[in-house]
């Protein structure tokens, strides 16, 4: 049997096993099964970033097609208008006569450079799913990368959503995003409908869940693994969706080397490969998100280490030396970034798990590659 590595350490990629998201599958099974008006039908995931945001949306899109639903996937990084528009004109079942009389700009060689005006958008979305409710299908949106979504587009949507529940269509709308970002949005006096939108907050997944699936994802695809050796993988991946993938790709790995000799994973192959994880982590995520930063930004993370939990900024800026206005103007890039977070008036946290550990073991080599020789301090 030819040995291939199952683990999917790549965003947006669909896991082995999808694990801790059973209870959000069945509620939106339910939102489907049991018709308009099911609070299931609006979605919002939120967490931090690697929690598992858009492999969640992705089978959500999945369940819907087994229904034979239609599935429209936007990100916040387009037009989302445009892009619903034209996924639904594509459509071989798009209802053409009915559109194109109504909605002109179809008709012909139309081009999508212009903007769409709202009543055009308003009257194909409108038209597409009454067909499809009609043929006893529906329409699923899902919006990615919530956070940064344009506030005019969003509430262009949710209007038209909010209407098409009301006529009891088969319409569901499922977005995603970072946690602040996406609570910072449904604060908008004009997006008051979606505050409606069932919550899946991608906590940590429970470790005994990390374990049994780990454990099947090896054992299925032809290695073993040792208990103490499963134990130490579980815990290294703080339940975490995106260290699972890189921890079990890593740890198998190991194991595979001596796969002719014994298709167990030892102890010893955990640990190296959870260093090798954790390195991966660090450079992939880690690394990425400082890099660039200007000095003074660098001092503001800096500064946050202090606090195990979230930061008073009043304190950050006392301990960066500088005028509060001054330390804002930090806060205000890094939060744009998205390594920290508001988590309330006056209090910021890490949006990246290990982002403080990884700060706090090493802020000397950082500092240094600003010059900075540690013991000088801050
Ligand atoms: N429920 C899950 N069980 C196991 N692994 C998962 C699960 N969900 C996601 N993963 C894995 O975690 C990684 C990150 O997933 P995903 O890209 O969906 O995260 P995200 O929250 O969208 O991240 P980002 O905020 O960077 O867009 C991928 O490698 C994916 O295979
Ligand atoms: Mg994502």
């Amino acid at each position: 049997m030819k040995l291939i590595n199952p683990f999917k350490p790549t965003a947006g990629m669909i896991p082995p096993v999808l694990i801790g998201r059973k209870t959000a599958l069945d509620d939106f099974v339910d939102g489907i099964d049991e018709g308009p008006g099911s609070p299931s039908r609006l979605m919002r995931i939120t967490g931090p970033r690697g929690s598992g945001k858009t492999v969640l949306l992705t089978e959500l899109g999945e369940i819907a097609r087994k229904r034979g639903w239609l599935v429209i996937d936007t990100t916040s990084d387009e037009n989302i208008q445009d892009s619903i528009v034209r996924q639904l004109v594509k459509q071989p079942s798009f209802p053409v006569t009915s559109v194109k009389a109504s909605v002109p700009f179809l008709s012909a060689e139309a081009t999508f450079n212009q903007p769409l005006a709202e009543d055009d958008f308003r009257e194909t979305l409108e038209r597409s799913v009454q067909d499809l409710t009609d043929k006893n299908k529906g329409l699923l949106i899902t919006l990615d990368e919530a956070q940064n979504v344009n506030r005019e587009q969003m509430r262009r949507i949710a209007s038209c959503v909010q209407l098409l529940i009301r006529k009891r269509q088969n319409i569901a709308f499922a977005f995603a995003g970072i946690t602040t970002g996406v609570l910072d949005l449904l604060n908008d006096d004009s997006l008051t409908f979606l505050r409606r939108a069932k919550s899946e907050e991608l906590r940590s997944i429970p470790l005994d869940e990390v374990s049994g699936a780990l454990r099947a994802t090896i054992e299925r695809s032809g290695l073993e693994i040792e208990d103490a050796a499963l134990d130490y993988a579980t815990k290294a991946t703080a339940g975490y969706a995106y260290l699972t993938q890189l921890v079990g790709y890593h740890v198998w790995r190991a194991g595979r080397q001596h796969a002719e000799s014994s298709p167990r994973i030892t102890l010893q192959d955990a640990e190296q490969g959870v260093r090798q994880a954790r390195q991966d982590f660090d450079n992939a995520v880690l690394e990425t998100a400082l890099a660039g930063l200007s000095k003074p930004a660098i001092d503001y993370l800096l500064a946050m280490t202090a606090a195990k939990g979230a930061s008073p900024t009043r304190e950050i800026a006392e301990r960066m030396g500088k005028p509060a206005a001054d330390a804002n103007t930090y806060r205000r890039i890094l939060i744009s970034r998205q390594i920290i977070e508001a988590t309330a008036p006056g209090y910021v946290a890490f949006s990246i798990p290990f982002m403080r550990d990884y700060l706090v073991n090493n802020r000397h080599a950082i500092l240094a590659r600003y010059g900075v020789d540690e013991s000088q301090g801050l």
